[in-house]
């Protein structure tokens, strides 16, 4: 019997405390890797899915390992990395967090004017770096700019086999939007577009293409 395919991807925002009732996140709704996860679990895969907060409910049958920051998702994705054949990683992680987390709410009037920021591990980068010959590994490139060149330097630096580029310029498609339209560069030198469509059925298109 053949042997089953492991697919983890990440989906959704993180969150970064500044105290327990604030913190930095941006709009992520999980809708794109709920719908890669889905895809994925009907085409027989075991799929371990990484899940910021989102209000979505992943079908049944899918392993959800529910994460708030940037450093519980690294984590998660660290530990299913190796057991994994085809990675997607699909999240919009935070790339700083406050320096500080107050453990008690700030009073209105003692809340900091400027708020000290240190980065985030880069999650993508670093399993670039452990990636074995067998394992596919896929990324996205959220860009309102240079989308092209931007993703294409992710796309090496990360030492992805894809890269799945966002025009987030678009205010039709990408986060929080039941669409999406992307363009997909291999590390091989393909470029294919998919065109405007729901992101369930991108997230067929992008399998069709990932497996060919
Ligand atoms: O969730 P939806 O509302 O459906 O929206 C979908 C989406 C717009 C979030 C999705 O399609 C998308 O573009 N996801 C990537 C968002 C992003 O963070 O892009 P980036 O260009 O900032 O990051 C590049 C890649 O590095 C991404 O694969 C990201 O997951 C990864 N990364 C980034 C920072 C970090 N610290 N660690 C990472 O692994």
């Amino acid at each position: 019997m053949a042997k089953k395919i492991n697919c983890l991807i990440s989906a959704g925002p993180t969150r970064e405390w500044i105290d327990p009732v604030r913190f930095i996140s941006n709009p992520s709704s999980g809708k794109m890797g709920y719908a890669l996860a889905k895809e994925a679990h009907n085409r027989g895969f075991d799929v371990n899915l990484v899940s910021g907060p989102v209000s979505i409910r992943p079908v049944d049958g899918i392993m959800v390992t529910r994460v708030e920051t940037a450093e519980e998702m690294r984590k998660a994705m660290l530990e299913k990395f190796d057991s994994s054949d085809l990675i997607l990683m699909c999240a919009a992680v935070s790339d700083h967090k406050p320096k500080f987390q107050w453990e008690q709410k700030k009073k209105k009037d003692q809340f900091p004017q400027n708020i000290e920021m240190i980065p985030n591990k880069d999650i993508l980068l670093e399993l670039g770096q452990k990636k074995k010959k067998l394992q596919t590994l896929v990324g996205f490139a959220a860009e309102t700019e240079n989308g092209v060149q931007n993703a294409l330097e992710k796309l090496n630096k990360k030492n992805l086999d894809w890269i799945a580029l966002n025009d987030i310029s678009n205010k039709k498609i990408g986060f929080d939007k039941d669409f999406n339209e992307i363009t997909l560069f291999s590390s091989s030198g393909k470029r294919v577009n998919l065109d405007f469509s729901k992101k369930e059925e991108l997230a067929t298109q992008m399998f069709e293409l990932i497996l060919k």
